[in-house]
């Protein structure tokens, strides 16, 4: 008993995490309110100056938002969790709320094709310059921190889509700038990246998290004076989550243990059925052996992820292959109940130039499946039979 309650597993803290002001409901209730009313001018004083109130006005805090977050922030073991709109909400705010004009950022190849534009674009349009390195290559991210001007090392692990992983020991070892890592296709039930030092865990919450492909929201969690900077950043930016949405959040964290225990059993089934197929020239999956940092996933993940990319024999066979699945669905998002698979090279990294994604290890027929829950035989029969006719 006092086992559960000193010190809950990533299960069980999935149930009992962010329950907020619910009175007895089980479930969060969600505050829809946009303002709160104070109880005396010197109240609404206090409140306007106060770092994340629940109830003051939306863009600020809200409980039920604060309820998804102390649970996120519960399973990353952080001190606290900003929500954001999306993802890239929670990316945007992380750089314009922690970097200035001069400022200079590290960040890995590997990298959400969003994140790369945002790095290129705006971050750089406002004077924060970008290095980009390969974070497969031991002590490259490190090497690349100038002292003094480096404000964030960013790093994507496991990354859209080529799968790389960064040694996240080696990114929580680095001192000086503050580490940042997108830990979307790990979910908190696979990697827990603040045990390695790492400053800042991003999540899209829009994927696994809320895992019903019905939400967009973004979590980022961490140390509380950085999120106290972040969330200055980001209530003048205005990505504000939704409580509707929060709650959907929280409502995916309750079941993600075992969706994700489900997915991720499933893509390993895949990975390894698709690695043996003849008309697939090339598999990308942390679980296999033949993944270049195989060890390294066993050290530092829990399971591989619900996410595998695979190459096809035939460079221009996407278009077949999509015309030929029939419980496998073409669209471009990921850790929901639905396999998906997307083309990245004319999808999610379509706005890199060719030589771009090239380097990144992107090419033509390069597939990113994000793998449901549907009976993993199922899925299987599915794959094949379109890859024979293919
Ligand atoms: C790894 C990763 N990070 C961030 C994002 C951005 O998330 P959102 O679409 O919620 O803004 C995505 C979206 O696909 C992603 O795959």
């Amino acid at each position: 008993m006092s086992d559960v309650n000193e010190s809950p597993r990533p299960a069980t803290k999935g149930i009992t995490a962010g329950r907020g002001p619910n009175g007895r409901s089980l479930a969060v209730p969600i505050w829809a309110s946009a303002v709160w009313e104070a109880e005396s001018a010197a109240e609404a004083h206090t409140l306007a100056r106060s770092a994340r109130p629940d109830e003051f006005y939306a863009r600020h805090g809200n409980p039920t938002v604060s309820a998804f977050t102390d649970a996120v922030a519960a399973l990353e073991g952080a001190e606290g969790a900003l929500a954001f709109a999306s993802g890239m909400g929670g990316l945007a705010s992380i750089v314009f709320g922690l970097c200035s004009t001069g400022d200079h950022v590290v960040a890995t190849k590997s990298i959400y094709g969003a994140t790369s534009a945002f790095l290129n674009g705006p971050a750089a349009r406002m004077g924060i310059t970008t290095t980009w390195v390969n974070g497969n290559e031991p002590g490259a991210l490190a090497a690349a921190v100038i002292p003094g001007k480096t404000t964030l090392v960013i790093a994507e692990s496991p990354s859209n889509p080529t799968l790389d992983l960064v040694d996240l020991e080696e990114l929580g070892s680095i001192t000086g700038p503050f580490t940042v890592i997108d830990s979307t296709f790990a979910t908190p039930f696979t990697q827990r990246p603040i045990e390695f030092g790492v400053d800042l865990v991003l999540h899209s919450a829009t994927k696994g998290i809320a895992g019903h492909n019905d939400v967009t929201l973004g979590v980022v969690a961490g140390e509380q004076e950085l999120l106290d900077a972040i969330w200055a950043y980001g209530i003048l930016h205005g990505a504000t989550p939704s409580p509707f949405d929060a709650m959907l959040g929280l409502r995916g964290i309750r079941t993600l243990d075992v969706r994700h225990e489900r997915q991720c059993s499933s893509a390993l089934t895949l990975a390894q059925r698709l690695e043996a197929h003849s008309g697939v020239s090339a598999v990308h999956y942390p679980g296999l052996p033949s993944h270049p940092r195989h060890a390294l996933a066993i050290e530092q993940m829990d399971r591989f992820g619900s996410v595998v990319s695979f190459e096809l024999a035939r460079r221009d066979g996407f278009a077949d292959l999509i015309d030929r699945v029939k419980l496998v669905r073409c669209a471009t998002s990921l850790g929901g109940p639905e396999t998906l698979m997307c083309e990245p090279w004319t999808t999610t990294h379509s706005g890199l130039d060719e030589e771009s994604r090239r380097a990144i290890s992107i090419e033509p027929g390069l597939i990113r499946m994000s793998v449901g829950l549907e009976h993993p035989d199922d899925i299987w029969a599915d794959i094949s039979a379109a890859l024979e006719r293919s």
